[in-house]
């Protein structure tokens, strides 16, 4: 009996904590959303393509916990697990990776607890992307409770890289054969002259319009 209620309490006390990385979750999207409406108001223009987010399954927080050498319980997923809750942004270019990430930081409620910067130093496989590691406050009945959301701010190309990389080391469980990993870090390059092309590329459409728009205000 004492052994049951000790699961009931277990079970409880997993659901409460899912149910914090669940609202941290709402909060952080709604606050992205509300700063992108803000741009396209102001600018009329969107730096964000979209947004995805994604709860850790158990299984996965199980294995990350494993893989940490720590024991499985709670405490040790809440201490030492910290992308429970992941949100990722994708922009279209290169140049809105940074002001997003600032724009997120500066909000008075979150606190950034790290920052992993995949985009100034590249891993070497060639994986690229802005890593933040925040809190966010989720307020409960009885007070609020700081609740960690890991976030990643990369491009479009960035991201079918990354996609592709993570589904081929997921094949060969990390140890993909040698030409493969040579093909991707191609591919890695390959994606950082793309994003360098786009980037100028749509500078110089945005220096043509401004331009027009001059010219047929002076006329
Ligand atoms: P933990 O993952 O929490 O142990 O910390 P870490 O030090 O590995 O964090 P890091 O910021 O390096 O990675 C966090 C997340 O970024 C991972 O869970 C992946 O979603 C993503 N990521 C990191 N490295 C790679 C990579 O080489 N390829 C791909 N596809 N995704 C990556
Ligand atoms: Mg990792």
């Amino acid at each position: 009996m004492a052994n049951r209620n000790g699961n009931k309490d277990q079970v409880d006390q997993w659901k409460s904590t899912m149910f914090l990385y669940s609202s941290a979750l709402k909060s952080i999207n709604t606050k992205i959303e509300i700063l992108n409406n803000e741009f396209i108001q102001l600018y009329n223009y969107n730096p964000i393509e979209h947004v995805t987010s994604r709860l850790k399954t158990p299984q996965s927080i199980v294995k990350k916990l494993k893989s940490k050498g720590r024991e499985v319980d709670i405490e040790n997923m809440v201490e030492h697990v910290n992308d429970i809750a992941g949100i990722r942004i994708i922009c279209s270019f290169m140049s809105d990776i940074y002001p997003i990430a600032d724009m997120i930081a500066k909000q008075a409620d979150i606190t950034v607890l790290y920052v992993k910067d995949y985009i100034k130093n590249p891993k070497a496989n060639g994986y690229k992307s802005y890593h933040m590691v925040v809190t966010i406050p989720v307020y409960l009945s009885d007070g609020k409770i700081e609740t960690k959301v890991e976030i990643q701010i990369r491009t479009i190309a960035m991201d079918f890289w990354a996609s592709l990389e993570h589904k081929i080391a997921y094949k060969f469980e990390g140890h993909a054969p040698d030409y493969i990993e040579a093909e991707l870090k191609d591919c890695a390059d390959m994606v950082h002259m793309l994003d360098a092309k786009m980037y100028s590329l749509n500078q110089a459409i945005t220096e043509y319009s401004d331009e027009r728009t001059d010219n047929t205000e002076e006329t």
